[in-house]
């Protein structure tokens, strides 16, 4: 029982930087649309910045995801039962997981994340919390499939996605990742998914910029993260966080905008902007309860039961991995 140091599957290259970030930047600026994944963020500043936009008083999705967490434990244990090994998707400080492993008794925890030191130090402090549980981070990129530790293969499996963080990817992506975790995860399993519901634009807007700037300066640390880790020389105060609702694909979109005509160099290019250019990066997808669906049936995943918070701001869905069979 107690705490594993787990496994470590992301090796970075000779002078320390992950290959695929710098793969994503070069190719991701040289299209004619600008764009770098989302998953790029999440350095150890842009980590500790993520957790300080969930306390923002305009980022509602944290407080109201753990109000239905805090809020529908019976409810879970009923529909979950005792003794399943949860697996939490992007982990992060794991701050809502407490809720969740207090409700259904489970036999192991093993959080995923990226971001490995923030991981085993989130994971020591759970296990503080739970002394009896078995902890097992795993430090892996979890929008691929991800080998669990021999410890708790062919157990039943809880997978947990909270945060509506499958609103981060489009929609034929959502259905790659919800498959490969149901491959991951295996027969029997259930996942216990965060799903962010479409609302009026001024609330989803304001989300995303907080007064406080602390989402703005989320966005710009991935410039900052680029010239520092590959060479760069963006000139960061030419740029500002620009957020946009998109109705007609149900999504919040960030992107950081040239206030001019600028050149730069990243990784030995060169690349130029024109002002008003954009950087795309990230997608927010919303949700109403047959979109959801409609994702989860996609990704292989049959809903059994969902909940909101009371102001109807965001969900948690339960699912269980659909059998395989022929269908009409
Ligand atoms: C992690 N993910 C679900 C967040 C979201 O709301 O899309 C990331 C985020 N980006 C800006 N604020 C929060």
């Amino acid at each position: 029982m107690g705490f594993d140091p787990g496994l470590r599957l992301m090796e970075p290259d000779a002078d320390g930087i992950d290959p695929a970030f710098r793969r994503d930047v070069v190719q991701g600026l040289s299209q004619p649309h600008k764009a770098i994944p989302a998953r790029w963020f999440y350095d150890a500043r842009g980590s500790q910045l993520f957790e300080a936009i969930t306390v923002q008083p305009e980022y509602y999705p944290t407080r109201a995801e753990t109000e239905i967490l805090a809020g529908q434990g019976a409810d879970f244990a009923e529909l979950v039962g005792p003794g399943r090994v949860v697996v939490e998707f992007g982990s992060g400080s794991s701050a809502k997981t407490p809720h969740l492993l207090s409700a259904i008794a489970p036999s192991a925890y093993v959080p995923i994340d990226i971001s490995g030191d923030f991981l085993r130090q989130s994971a020591q402090a759970l296990s503080r919390q739970f002394p009896a549980l078995e902890v097992i981070p795993v430090e892996a990129d979890f929008t691929h499939p991800v080998t669990l530790p021999d410890a708790v293969r062919g157990r039943p499996m809880l997978g947990f996605f909270p945060g509506s963080t499958i609103g981060n990817l489009v929609p034929a992506s959502a259905v790659d990742l919800l498959r490969s975790m149901r491959d991951t995860l295996g027969t029997g399993a259930q996942l216990l998914i965060g799903m962010d519901r479409i609302k009026d634009d001024h609330t989803l807007l304001a989300a995303y910029d907080d007064a406080a700037g602390v989402t703005a300066a989320f966005n710009m640390n991935l410039l900052e993260r680029i010239n520092r880790e590959l060479d760069g020389d963006i000139p960061l105060s030419a740029f500002r966080h620009k957020v946009a609702w998109i109705d007609a694909l149900a999504r919040i979109e960030m992107h950081l905008e040239a206030q001019r005509d600028l050149a730069f160099h990243v990784a030995g290019r060169t690349f130029t902007m024109r002002a008003g250019e954009t950087i795309h990066t990230e997608n927010s997808h919303k949700y109403d309860a047959r979109s959801a669906a409609l994702l989860l049936l996609a990704g292989g995943w049959t809903p059994l039961d969902e909940w909101t918070d009371a102001a109807g701001r965001f969900s948690l869905v339960l699912a269980q991995a659909a059998a395989v069979r022929m269908a009409p």
